[in-house]
């Protein structure tokens, strides 16, 4: 069975086909580079781009692959959280299609399908597992026990970890959507140069808190003189203090629950230096612990993760209808399926 995912939650339009028995077929993205003038998402401009795309691409990658539309079995769109008009183009278009090839449609939260990306690695995790989810717009750690079955143990209480990249990025001056790009630049720096605070050594609980850092960073570029080596040094310590807390927190949680499965996702796990060093700290205090990642193109949005969970779902029996229904707060305490009933 062959499924079409479609993410528009934010800023990026994403196709892609997912087929039950070969795996992923497609997967699709325009990045709408426009936002970067304004240094954030613009929400209606974002709308109107998936408006404008989301067609073409869709009918774009029919023809390169050559498959006829009357292969599609199922449409999976992300049915929330996010921007309200973004997903509303989103599922009206999943919608539109659905009706005309008369096939069923479901609701993916987003969360939910980042949570399972790397499920669509060759090597699959294996259940319970413990989430650790670091995007754009969330940061949390997730007991998984089965598909639906999820104990939220933390969340960032103020900035999410990809918002904080962002933002100390923008200090930096470095264009947005900063966080590969600050990363690039802690390369080169020396993270024994400066000293970040290290409180977060001695917390055991799983919540997460970045503003701290943001503002002891906005302080201390206000007061120096900083050149190009002072900002690179300044990235790297920054980078280490996070992983460093993730580290922490994963371990906390691994331990707490007795988990040896750990699957890392989200924009901010295509880190090469967050996966290398994660993977490093943590295999030393917790035996046959896994780790797994996500592949890099499926860190950031998109709809393979969306396809992927539609179909999982689809094939434990879920009932699906002809209807949509979009939830731009919908936090994964809140999900329940079957989507229709809520
Ligand atoms: O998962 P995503 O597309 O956002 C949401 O679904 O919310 O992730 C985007 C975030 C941005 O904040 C971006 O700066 C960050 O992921 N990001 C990175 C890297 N690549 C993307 N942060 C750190 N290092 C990277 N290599």
């Amino acid at each position: 069975m062959i499924i079409l995912g479609i993410e528009t939650s934010c800023d990026d339009t994403c196709v892609a086909l997912y087929d039950t028995k070969f795996g992923l077929i497609a997967n699709k993205k325009y990045n709408q580079p426009i936002h970067q003038v304004f240094g954030g998402v613009l929400p209606n401009l974002s709308s109107i781009y998936h408006l404008n795309k989301l067609i073409p691409i869709i009918n774009k990658l029919f023809l390169l692959l050559n498959i006829k539309k009357k292969y599609i079995k199922a449409i999976a769109y992300t049915a929330g959280p996010g921007l309200y008009n973004s997903l509303f183009i989103g599922a009206y278009i999943a919608y539109s299609i659905s009706y005309t090839l008369n096939i069923p449609i479901i609701g993916v939260n987003h969360l939910e399908g980042h949570i399972f990306s790397p499920m669509l690695n060759k090597k699959k995790p294996k259940f319970p597992f413990i989430s650790l989810l670091i995007s754009g717009g969330n940061t949390q750690i997730i007991d998984v026990k089965n598909i639906g079955n999820y104990k939220i143990l933390g969340y960032s209480i103020d900035d999410s970890i990809g918002e904080t990249y962002d933002k100390i990025a923008k200090m930096l001056n470095l264009d947005y959507p900063g966080g590969k790009k600050l990363s690039n630049l802690a390369k080169v720096g020396n993270n024994k140069k400066l000293i970040f605070p290290k409180s977060f050594l001695y917390e055991t609980n799983l919540k997460f808190s970045f503003s701290g850092i943001k503002t002891y960073i906005f302080n201390i570029l206000k007061n120096k003189k900083n050149n190009s080596q002072y900002k690179a040094n300044l990235a790297k310590s920054f980078e280490e203090y996070i992983i460093n807390i993730l580290s922490i927190k994963s371990f906390h949680a691994l331990k707490k629950y007795g988990r040896v499965n750990l699957l890392v996702s989200g924009g901010v796990s295509a880190n090469k230096n967050l996966r290398n060093k994660l993977k490093k700290q943590l295999k030393k205090y917790i035996n046959k612990l896994k780790i797994y990642f996500p592949n890099k193109k499926l860190c950031t949005d998109n709809a393979a993760m969306i396809a992927y969970l539609g179909a999982l779902r689809i094939n434990s029996g879920e009932k699906v209808y002809k209807n949509i229904k979009i939830f731009p707060k919908w936090p994964l305490e809140k999900l329940k399926y079957p989507l229709y009933n809520n």
